[in-house]
């Protein structure tokens, strides 16, 4: 139920960008960021679906300082874009975005690989967070009979452990949402403690403090390998479509 009391609906926010990494996965001649789809970057995509949606001022974007693209976008002159530099794993470069943070109590995190990001969804994230006061992030129950793998001891082939119970398993998605103060501080004890961080929710469970989490769209894809392309130039168009843009 909405609380406007809890949620004001001018409340300002700004949302680090994870945006240097280098798709390895993707195997195309670019960081997959770059790769455009109907003329635009990924990376233009996800940042004119953040910086449209009311209650988010600006957003602080982590960029890697040998990027040679960057500067050819349209996005160089905006000036609610906060560039920082990207560090060696994601969890740097998001570290980095969140040390030009100073005032402001939340922040969120979203991948610039997510283009398919709905306002609907970071209305969703943003109203249960503050309603519950509490760190949470979209993600999504897993669909599908879950595996464990383990290696063959015959071949490089891998073989089936045993079937995981998929009904607590969850898709954890971006954009993630937590009080700024505390999730600088989790990733920073994380990394002191050498704990491999692969989204912001994992420094957070690290730190013993609570994350909630809110059903979102399943598809808010992120661009991964290469026929995910595909899948994110339909759903923007379907979304667009929709009016869910
Ligand atoms: N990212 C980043 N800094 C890094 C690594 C990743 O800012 N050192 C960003 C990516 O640009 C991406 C997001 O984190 O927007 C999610 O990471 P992922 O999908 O793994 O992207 P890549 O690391 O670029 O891809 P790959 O793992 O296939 O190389
Ligand atoms: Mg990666």
């Amino acid at each position: 139920m909405s609380n406007p009391v809890l949620v004001p609906e001018n409340q300002q926010f700004i949302v680090v960008v994870p945006a240097a990494g280098i798709g390895k996965r993707m195997l195309a001649s670019c960081p997959k960021q770059y790769l455009t789809i109907d003329n635009q970057t990924i990376l233009s995509h996800t940042i004119n679906r953040l910086l449209s949606h009311k209650n988010i001022a600006k957003v602080v974007l982590a960029i890697n300082d040998d990027d040679a693209y960057f500067a050819q976008t349209t996005l160089v002159d905006n000036a609610n874009i906060i560039r920082v530099s990207g560090g060696k794993e994601r969890v740097d470069s998001v570290l980095s975005g969140l040390q030009v943070i100073n005032d402001m109590e939340w922040v969120l995190v979203h991948d610039a690989a997510r283009p398919c990001i709905t306002h609907d969804d970071i209305d969703k994230l943003i109203k249960q967070c503050l309603v519950n006061n509490s760190g949470g992030i979209l993600a999504a129950p897993v669909v599908d009979t879950m595996k464990l793998a383990i290696k063959s001891n015959a071949n490089e082939t891998m073989e089936v452990s045993k079937t995981i119970d998929r009904s607590s398993l969850w898709h954890a998605f971006t954009p993630q949402m937590f009080k700024t103060k505390e999730l600088k501080q989790a990733i920073e004890q994380a990394q002191v403690k050498g704990l491999t961080i692969t989204d912001e929710s994992s420094a957070i469970e690290s730190a013993g403090l609570p994350c909630i989490l809110v059903s979102g769209r399943r598809d808010n894809i992120k661009i991964t390998r290469p026929e995910d392309l595909v899948l994110a130039d339909f759903y923007l168009k379907q979304q667009i479509e929709q009016n869910k843009g």
